[in-house]
């Protein structure tokens, strides 16, 4: 049975969908059928297609009533909406169908695990929340709420952690077959904690320790967790709120954070031993992770951060975007994103250009530059678009001198321009959208330590409409914000302080 907060949510994204034109949202990352979205939930692959399910208000596009939308895929790149899947319908979520994860049971239904959140008014006043973990069952379209919900409560946490703070739980299976919950917990007074239940049916919960803790490290509330094993190693991925800089790793804000390390069978826990972040650029939060069927990683995060969502503007219809699913690898005891292969057969018009000499004009491009200065740098006849895979290696001239700074100008025109720079001597890339067109005071401009590799720096750029994803040097880190530039401005220009010899390969992206 289908209530009536669910239906009238799913007639209203019908209609207000209508008046959204295919134009008007990014060309190959999923937007929300109408209203807001933040978070992916329930990444997964079931039967026979990708099922990507999202925090969504279809009302209004900023956060409200959390229900989750729900699309599929193919190929990770073309989306067809279904109708919205959970509503906050029931006496233990009204408030609020939090992100969760979907699995696919033994007997072919599928099982989707969001966090309910409820809250109460004391005699006194006083406000209370409480998250519990909820299940519901379906077909993979329409979902019935499991009627011995909440399955975990929260006189299921261990002494310390937070009632309030106890959310978006992830299910993966154990290597007997039986099923481990990991969920998100706020510890007194600030930091936070992964817990792991497990189950033999994955709808009766038991408590099993505490996975991970963040002692007061990264952040205070860890968001969104994620567990995997991958090329030998065991990974955690967390969204953490309220982090601290560190160095160019971490900044103000919340984050994203990669833990490497290993998962320990015998005591169900967690053994850390490298941290990185995630995404070094602006709009990066909440990832979550599947296996394909021919057995990738594919990590989706959410492409905005809860520090930038004030770049909206009041009139959009929609608002917040789902990165590209990027594949994962372990290297060398870090985490490498690239773009999924899915992607290369959407390529045409390639245009190429091997060892251009790229005159340095002496000038230092900054942050200031006025857009006139920036569109004076190299132009490459074919080499422009706003959807586009692009490929640039910058090279120091042999036997001359190293530059000090290169920039790439993107959607760029006589007005706006986003820029991404590399300084060698510094060793820093900066991406920059201060001149993108936005006209608020949200961070424009992030840093992030990249070196030459065999004198040379690579850079892959994803481009759809309104966002940009710069891996760099093969995925070793990657730097993701979104622009909110006009269509129009579509100029690419190369420039340097000194030469550098450029091989650029560009691709149109057509979907
Ligand atoms: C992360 C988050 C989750 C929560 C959801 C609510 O962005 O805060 O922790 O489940 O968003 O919409």
């Amino acid at each position: 049975m289908i209530s009536q907060t669910l239906r009238e949510a799913r007639r209203t994204e019908e209609v207000l969908e209508k008046l959204i034109g295919k134009e008007n949202r990014p060309l190959f990352h999923l937007s929300p059928r109408t209203g807001w979205t933040n978070d992916p939930n329930g990444f997964s692959y079931y039967q026979g297609k990708y099922h990507l399910f999202y925090q969504y208000n279809p009302y209004q596009s900023h956060w409200g009533p959390m229900h989750w939308g729900h699309a599929v895929s193919e190929d990770l790149l073309h989306w067809e909406y279904l109708p919205a899947a959970l509503a906050p319908d029931e006496p233990y979520d009204k408030d609020g169908v939090f992100s969760g994860c979907a699995i696919e049971l033994p007997d072919g239904r599928m099982l989707l695990a969001y966090t309910g959140v409820l809250e109460t008014t004391d005699y006194d006043g006083r406000r209370n929340c409480r998250q519990m973990q909820c299940l519901a069952v379906g077909d993979g379209i329409d979902f019935e709420k499991y009627e011995g919900n909440p399955v975990i409560t929260s006189d299921m946490i261990p002494e310390g952690g937070s009632r309030e703070d106890f959310r978006d739980p992830k299910i993966f299976t154990a290597s007997d077959g039986s099923y481990r919950m990991l969920t998100a917990n706020r510890t007194e007074p600030d930091s936070s904690q992964l817990l792991l239940y497990r189950s033999t049916d994955a709808f009766h919960w038991e408590f099993a320790g505490v996975f991970a803790d963040n002692k007061g490290r990264f952040g205070r509330m860890w968001e969104c967790p994620d567990f995997f094993e991958l090329d030998g190693k065991g990974v955690i991925l967390v969204s953490p709120q309220d982090m601290l800089p560190d160095g160019f790793e971490y900044h103000n804000g919340n984050g994203s954070l990669c833990l490497i390390g290993s998962y320990d069978p015998a005591t169900e826990t967690f053994v850390e031993e490298t941290n990185q972040a995630v995404d070094y650029g602006i709009d990066y939060y909440a990832m979550q992770t599947i296996l394909s069927p021919d057995g990738r990683r594919i990590m989706i995060g959410w492409m905005q951060n809860w520090d930038t969502v004030g770049i909206r503007d009041e009139k959009d219809p929609w608002f917040g975007q789902m990165s590209l699913p990027r594949e994962l690898r372990i290297r060398d005891g870090r985490l490498f994103q690239s773009p999924i292969k899915e992607l290369e057969n959407y390529r045409c018009n390639k245009v190429e250009y091997d060892q251009v000499r790229v005159q340095g004009n002496g000038i230092i491009t900054s942050a200031y530059s006025k857009p006139e200065d920036v569109t004076r740098g190299l132009h490459l006849p074919g080499v422009s678009g706003r959807c586009l895979d692009l490929e640039v290696v910058v090279k120091r001239p042999e036997g001359e001198e190293l530059f000090n700074k290169f920039t790439i100008s993107l959607a760029a025109d006589e007005k706006y321009h986003t820029n991404i720079s590399f300084r060698p001597g510094e060793s820093i890339v900066k991406i920059d959208r201060k001149f993108s067109g936005s006209r608020r005071a949200v961070i424009h401009q992030r840093r992030a330590q990249a070196e030459m590799i065999d004198d040379q720096i690579r850079f892959r750029i994803i481009l759809d409409r309104f966002s940009m994803e710069v891996f760099i040097n093969d995925g070793s880190k990657v730097m993701t914000a979104t622009l909110g530039t006009r269509q129009s401005a579509d100029g690419i220009f190369f420039s340097c302080d000194k030469d550098a010899i450029l091989s650029v390969t560009k691709y149109e992206l057509k979907m």
